[in-house]
């Protein structure tokens, strides 16, 4: 076991917060936490999966450091995104007598993550949250920037807030227990990052994915401060995503729409986001602003971690089609006068949003990432 910690530092003038990532972070956070939750009341907002895995293993530490402590569980992954869950979960909130000093604890992934982090922007107006992200992609993204939000039939993720964690406890540990696919779909993001940050952030990836995805602590902490640090940095220079926070939206025009043509739940997130990254940056070369040897070596690493590496090796019962995902992207939150916002490569480290790229580029690009062979 490895006892290095790596703090990564969102900075928010008086909401600013730090991140902070290490092994075993549940059993020995004491210190970390003790400022926030110590002689206060705290309730542990997580699923039955999490609770019976790893709740025990925080549990200590909430009994040393807490006034009382509750445990409310929501159901496991989206489900628990709904009016219904809020709703109930917010009532649960009232029943356990709880009041404006009480922290909430959001343990688990970014579902549970993002529906606790609304209950705790909503409970008399708002009360501090702690997020204890458990799965790679939440460790990287959803846990940091402060956004949360639920699902309605109109769509994923349209009613929701900003609230800002007081911390966030990254314990790579906690991903001992997570299922590979989502493990992976999580590294999806980090290669997103690593495009975001630079050549030798990307360089890097490319060298220890196979430590790191084989959970070797040192290199899984190593990438997911590079996950974490990208994210802060952006939300820390556009917390309300008016600007620069769309850059950390890498591949996600084209994720966006996988997701909704393949029907929500069918595609893991990360799995998406990983064939959207390789059509942004065939699109980017088709367009001339990157050199094509950087589409290929994007892809060349998604293959290499067995990420899809291309529309066509996306699961799906039909073909794909271009067209659909054209009209997925018109249709899309981020999509502005009826102008798709693409985030392309100049090269590495060097992303730009364009809300001029013609409807044909786009299909061309399409075209040759969906079809199968
Ligand atoms: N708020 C944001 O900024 C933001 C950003 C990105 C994504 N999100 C949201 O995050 C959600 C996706 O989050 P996710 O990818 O973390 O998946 P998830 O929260 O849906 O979790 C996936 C499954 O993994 C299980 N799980 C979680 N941690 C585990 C562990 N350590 N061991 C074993 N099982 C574990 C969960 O019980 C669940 O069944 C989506 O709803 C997405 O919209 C939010
Ligand atoms: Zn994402």
């Amino acid at each position: 076991m490895t006892n290095e910690r790596r703090t990564v530092r969102v900075d928010l003038g008086e909401r600013g917060y730090d991140i902070v990532i290490g092994e075993r972070l549940l059993e020995t956070a004491e210190d970390v936490l003790a400022p926030i939750v110590a002689g206060r009341r705290a309730v542990v907002v997580t699923d039955a999966v999490i609770r019976d895995a790893h709740l025990p293993r925080l549990a200590a530490v909430l009994d040393r450091l807490c006034d009382r402590w509750d445990t409310v569980t929501v159901p496991a992954g989206e489900d628990a995104k709904s009016f219904r869950e809020l709703e109930a979960l917010l009532h649960r909130l009232l029943d356990l007598g709880i009041d404006r000093s009480t922290v909430l604890v959001a343990f688990g992934g970014g579902a549970v993550g993002d529906v606790a982090g609304f209950a705790a922007a909503l409970f008399m107006r708002g009360i501090d949250l702690v997020q204890i992200p458990t799965t790679l992609m939440s460790q990287v993204d959803s846990a940091v920037g402060g956004k949360n939000a639920i699902n309605t039939p109109h769509g994923k993720n349209l009613v929701g807030t900003f609230h800002q964690p007081r911390i966030v406890l990254d314990d790579v540990s906690v991903l001992e227990s997570l299922p590979r696919r989502e493990l992976l779909s999580g590294y999806g993001e980090v290669v997103k990052c690593g495009l975001i940050r630079g050549e030798a952030e990307f360089a890097w990836l490319e060298e220890n994915a196979p430590s790191l995805l084989a959970l070797d602590a040192g290199p899984l902490i190593e990438a997911v401060r590079m996950g974490c640090g990208t994210k802060a940095g952006i939300v820390a220079s556009d917390e309300r995503d008016r600007g620069d926070r769309a850059l950390v939206n890498l591949g996600h025009t084209f994720a966006h729409a996988l997701e909704a043509e393949a029907g929500y739940g069918a595609l893991l997130h990360g799995e998406a986001v990983a064939a959207g990254l390789a059509a942004a940056t065939a699109l980017s070369a088709r367009l001339g602003h990157c050199d094509p040897r950087v589409a290929e070596r994007v892809r060349g690493h998604l293959r290499a971690v067995r990420l899809p590496d291309r529309v066509a090796a996306l699961a799906s019962d039909r073909p794909w089609d271009p067209r659909a995902l054209l009209t997925h992207m018109a249709h899309d939150k981020k999509t502005v006068a009826g102008r798709i916002h693409f985030v392309l490569l100049r090269g590495i480290g060097s992303p730009f949003v364009d809300g001029t790229v013609p409807g044909q580029a786009v299909l061309d690009v399409l075209d040759g990432e969906c079809r199968r062979g």
